[in-house]
């Protein structure tokens, strides 16, 4: 594995397991909880220690069961949680508090990553980054972020707040790679997070062709060229080879000539 380092020194895996569908009956994202842990412990057998998760996929719980059904230490796994800004009242306080208690207290005292889910309003997002930061500085969190934050919401965020987020968790793939944004986040050090980072593909012949040279499958080839943008990743998989092929790509080395060619 590798590693990118936060602003704050927290260095965090450049490969995770997304995770808006396990333990979910038929993985169907809207689906009622079967608590099905097995997939999990596949992914920590095959390597994964970053797990994400958010308050809306509902699996909070299944998660932290998943590290304890795998024998696992809660400190040898990184969790990745988001707190929901839509519709949250601005007078609220009490419901953010909530949120993020709930959060701290199913995974035992501490979330390692704690983000905004979607941007709000300016005045919304600010607040509830305010109670990141206040939780952030009791050590409830390691690190905390953003999601699906423009340059403009990161802009305000980084004018009225104490401390600038760590992270940005946005859409990345093929059919939206986002580099501007992406190379925003980074002049500012804010690491950029894949989400989707293997869907949509509509260019996967390409990948394909390339991925010839390199004895790797196109996952393997869009995967790689995010890491070596230095994007984080965090593919799903709820099969057990497709996720080891999905953390098998440390021992190959794209070219200036395919990683420009991945995105023409
Ligand atoms: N912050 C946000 O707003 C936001 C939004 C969306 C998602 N997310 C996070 O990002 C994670 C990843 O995004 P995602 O789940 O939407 O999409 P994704 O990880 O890009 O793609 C998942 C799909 O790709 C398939 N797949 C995985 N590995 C493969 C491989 N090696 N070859 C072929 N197919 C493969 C999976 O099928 P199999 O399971 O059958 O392998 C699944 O259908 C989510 O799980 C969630 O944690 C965050």
């Amino acid at each position: 594995m590798e590693y990118l380092t936060l602003h704050n020194g927290f260095k965090v895996p450049v490969v995770g397991m997304g995770a808006n569908t396990f333990g979910k009956v038929n993985h169907d994202f809207y689906g009622a909880l079967d608590n099905d842990t097995k997939e999990l412990i596949w992914a920590y057998e095959n390597g994964y220690r970053l797990i994400d998760t958010a308050i809306v996929y509902r699996n909070e719980t299944v998660i932290a069961k998943s590290i304890k059904d795998a024998h696992l230490n809660r400190k040898d796994v990184m969790v990745t949680s988001k707190i929901p800004t839509k519709e949250l009242p601005l007078e609220d306080d009490e419901k953010i508090e909530a949120m993020i208690q709930s959060s701290i207290n199913i995974f035992g005292g501490y979330v390692d990553i704690y983000l905004i889910h979607h941007p709000s309003t300016d005045e919304i997002n600010l607040k509830v980054w305010k109670a990141l930061e206040s939780h952030y500085l009791k050590g409830h969190f390691k690190a905390i972020g953003v999601s699906n934050f423009s340059k403009e919401q990161l802009d305000y965020i980084m004018k009225y707040a104490n401390i600038k987020p760590m992270m940005n968790q946005i859409e990345s793939n093929p059919a939206n790679w986002q580099q501007e944004l992406i190379s925003y986040c980074k002049a500012y050090d804010i690491v950029p997070v894949a989400w989707g980072p293997l869907d949509p593909v509509p260019n996967k012949d390409i990948l394909t062709t390339i991925g010839n040279h390199y004895g790797k499958t196109w996952a393997q080839i869009l995967l790689r060229h995010q890491i070596q943008k230095g994007v984080v990743v965090i593919p799903k998989s709820h099969n057990k080879l497709r996720q080891f092929e999905n953390i098998n790509i440390f021992d190959f080395t794209l070219s200036l000539e395919d990683m420009r060619k991945i995105e023409e």
